[in-house]
């Protein structure tokens, strides 16, 4: 069986990784891929995951059977649909089920419709309206592009001067191009942040276990928002109590709600949770597995990754018991000094050998000419499990040091979150 997968990110090598294990899995492909990649996937650094003429051309091409679509920017524009039409597999939401990330306005209103708790909110696309109303509301306030802004369109103000200079960045100086022609303004909501992922194929919803994500830049959860810089499962609030009110409240009203609007999602749902003194809600829907936390996720599953795809494709996910390893899992980001900002690409990379069960999942790396050198802002993942977060913590940080480059930064507390 071929399978494509595209994308290049930690996710994407964790995904690979993954799918690998089995063993009709005779040729993965990447597009992009990355350096980590490479070692089980043939990689074509030259086609991004946003090249849809030309990934059609290559699944055309090399017969591929399956393409799997991980990335958030690929399934808003629509390359399930394009692969689809043309009589391929893949694995993802259409675009219209993946609208419930690409567009913030879009998932807001469908929370209200169908009584999903959440942070209320107004949306505005005129830049006037949009600073009385910020500037008569308790504060903090946290302003959001609609569309996509390369996960950075949230911005968290303290204060009336901030949540003003959020509305100019997004409405007039278009940081994030037309993604910031309309803008949610919400309510902060204070509390711990869950990640939920969840397989569907459209008729059945099924929960993988918990974890938390590490936003901030720096230790203590100080500086800017990041993609991720490190994430552990299973999540200690995420009790069964709250499992019970995640699928009472929100996961099983989210299927209902997507179908009574006709949508059919099939892929990976994911729910970015804050766990509030007044209950569980919803802060975003991603139609996608998250990253970090797939790094956190996938080492744990058990059952076969591409059994679950082929039942959420097929629609048969209700015949699949998806069964998970006991075990605590933790993933600390190696990022390039100065991401989310302006950071150097090119650095070389040393790795030296891990302890045993420890996992190296690639994001921001390249092959140039042999030599491994950096390539983006989070550069590799460094994984591993144990009988608890604590003890998989430790593994973690022994192993850390064995990659070097230039000016790497990465956080000392992930696995620790203040309550
Ligand atoms: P999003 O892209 O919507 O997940 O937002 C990115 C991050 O901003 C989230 O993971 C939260 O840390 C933070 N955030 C978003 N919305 C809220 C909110 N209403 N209250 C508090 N923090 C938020
Ligand atoms: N880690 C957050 C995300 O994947 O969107």
């Amino acid at each position: 069986m071929k399978i494509l997968i595209v994308g290049g990110g930690g996710r994407e090598h964790t995904i690979a990784w993954s799918l690998k294990k089995n063993p009709e899995v005779k040729k993965l492909f990447a597009v992009p891929g990355n350096a980590g990649m490479e070692k089980i996937a043939k990689c074509f650094p030259d086609i991004k995951a946003t090249d849809f003429d030309k990934i059609l051309l290559f699944v055309k091409a090399n017969k591929v059977d399956l393409t799997i679509v991980a990335p958030d920017d690929p399934l808003a524009g629509g390359l399930v649909d394009l692969l689809n039409e043309n009589g391929f597999r893949a694995f993802g939401p259409v675009k219209e089920a993946a609208q419930i990330e690409s567009s913030k306005a879009f998932a807001k209103a469908f929370m209200q419709k169908y009584d999903i708790p959440t942070a209320k909110y107004e949306v505005f696309d005129d830049y006037v309206e949009a600073v009385k109303y910020a500037l008569s509301c308790k504060q903090p306030l946290v302003v959001k592009a609609d569309g996509l802004a390369v996960g950075k369109g949230v911005i968290v103000c303290k204060n009336t001067r901030e949540s003003k200079e959020a509305l100019d960045l997004l409405m007039l100086e278009k940081k994030f191009g037309s993604s910031g022609d309309k803008v949610v303004i919400e309510e902060f909501l204070e509390g711990q942040e869950i990640t939920v992922l969840a397989f569907t194929d459209g008729k059945t919803i099924i929960p993988m276990v918990s974890s938390q994500d590490h936003k901030r830049v720096f230790d203590g959860d100080e500086g800017s928002n990041t993609g991720g810089m490190g994430a552990f499962s299973p999540s200690a609030v995420y009790t069964q109590a709250v499992a019970k009110e995640f699928s009472d409240k929100i996961m099983k009203k989210t299927l209902e709600g997507l179908n009574k609007e006709g949508i059919i999602f099939k892929g990976v749902l994911y729910f970015g949770l804050m766990l509030t003194a007044d209950g569980l809600k919803v802060i975003e829907y991603n139609a996608r597995f998250g990253d970090p936390e797939t790094q956190v996720i996938l080492p744990r599953l058990k059952t076969d990754l591409l059994d679950i795809f082929n039942a959420c494709i097929d629609g048969t996910l209700k015949n699949i018991k998806i069964e998970w390893e006991k075990d605590a899992c933790v993933c600390v980001i190696l990022a390039s000094g100065g991401y989310p900002g302006e950071y150097q690409k090119g650095l070389p990379i040393k790795i030296t050998k891990p302890d045993d069960g420890i996992l190296f999942f690639h994001a921001g790396t390249a092959n140039d000419a042999g030599r491994l050198v950096t390539s983006g802002g989070r550069v590799i993942g460094v994984t591993a499990c144990g009988k608890n977060v604590k003890e998989a913590r430790e593994k973690v940080y022994a192993n850390v040091g064995k990659i070097k480059f230039d000016n790497v930064h990465y956080r000392t507390d992930i696995g620790i979150k203040k309550n």
